[in-house]
């Protein structure tokens, strides 16, 4: 049975993606554009690459403007006749948010604030944020809800939970009709291997260079890890629901222990000659986390397609052929 979003028809619609140049931002660029929608991409290049947009820069429906999400007249030249706006773009970094909590704030709030206040003055009625499983912070219960209390650790959790309560202000203020996705530990195509990035990207990043894989503890904490051809479909429906101001954990619904998707990795890799290392735990390392999905399940349709080994094969058939 074909899913809702593969029926989806963007023939005619406009968007903007914030963050185009990312991880996440280029491949819901490739997959709009390959539904016929006009993507106007926006980035400043802090954390994304031109070569991640290799692709879009090949279709004729994609515009792409370099620049920042906090100039205001920027924006504003570029909001349009926009039908939907995809905003992906942030300081991404939990790590790096400690170092420069700052920097954070400025981009994940006053770059939200700045995407509401263009979006209203141009009269653009839908807007997708890309939140994170960082607000729930540290709470150890367990799958986490949309309605649990959120006391986020980072300056990270932290922006991105204000940059929530702006999507749900200006959705009862000001009327724009906005949704709210929390991603939880996405992985795929384009993320970076560096020490920065999501462990399986690091991982296969080892893999090819024939390396051992590290982990930090013994391997049992667990995480909530989903691939980014469900997060850009859980995108799709979210830009169309007509029921707005509300926000949706993204996930795949249940947990996978850092040892068993290592395993898994090696298996499909064939890469048995390689070890799993185990190095000292990290301090601040959440040991578990994963999520409820059934309000995106009811509510947007939304329906994981991959699991995690048919992610992880996809995502290695892309290193492959690269
Ligand atoms: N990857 C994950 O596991 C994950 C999990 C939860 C939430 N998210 C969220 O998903 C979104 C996309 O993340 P990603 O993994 O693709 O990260 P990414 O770092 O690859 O992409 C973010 C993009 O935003 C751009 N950007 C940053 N500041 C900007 C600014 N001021 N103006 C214009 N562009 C700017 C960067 O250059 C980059 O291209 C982010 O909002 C992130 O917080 C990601």
């Amino acid at each position: 049975m074909k899913k809702k979003s593969d029926l989806m028809d963007f023939q005619g619609k406009k968007v903007v993606i914030t963050g185009v140049a990312g991880f996440i931002g280029s491949n819901l660029a490739d997959k709009l554009l390959e539904l016929g929608a006009e993507v106007i991409g926006i980035d400043n290049f802090l954390t994304g690459r031109k070569e991640n947009l290799s692709k879009a820069f090949k279709a004729p429906k994609f515009k792409f403007y370099s620049g920042d999400i906090r100039d205001l007249d920027f924006l504003l030249d570029i909001f349009q006749d926009i039908d939907v706006i995809f905003h992906q773009a942030a300081f991404t970094s939990v790590p790096q948010s400690i170092k420069m909590p700052d920097s954070c704030n400025d981009i994940n709030v006053n770059g939200i604030l700045n995407i509401l206040n263009a979006s209203r003055k141009r009269d653009i009625e839908k807007i997708v944020f890309a939140s994170s499983a960082a607000i729930y912070g540290d709470d150890p219960n367990l799958p986490k809800k949309e309605d649990m209390r959120c006391l986020p650790i980072s300056p990270y959790g932290v922006s991105k939970l204000a940059g929530e309560a702006y999507m749900q202000s200006y959705h009862h203020v000001y009327g724009l009709k906005t949704t709210t996705l929390r991603y939880f530990n996405v992985f795929g195509p384009r993320q970076k291997d560096s020490p920065y990035s999501g462990v399986i990207a690091i991982w296969l990043g080892k893999i090819v260079r024939n390396e051992d894989l590290l982990i930090f503890g013994d391997g049992t904490q667990s995480r909530d890890f989903i691939y980014v051809k469900d997060i850009i479909n859980a995108n799709l429906l979210a830009s169309e629901i007509k029921n707005s101001g509300d926000v949706f954990n993204i996930g795949l619904g249940f947990p996978i222990s850092l040892n068993a998707i290592a395993e898994l990795l090696l298996k499909i890799t064939n890469k048995n000659n390689l070890k799993i290392q185990y190095a000292e735990q990290r301090i601040g390392d959440i040991l578990h986390s994963y999520c409820d999905n059934n309000k995106a399940k009811e509510i947007l349709g939304f329906i994981p397609k991959y699991n995690h080994e048919e992610g992880l094969k996809d995502y290695f058939k892309y290193f492959v052929d690269k």
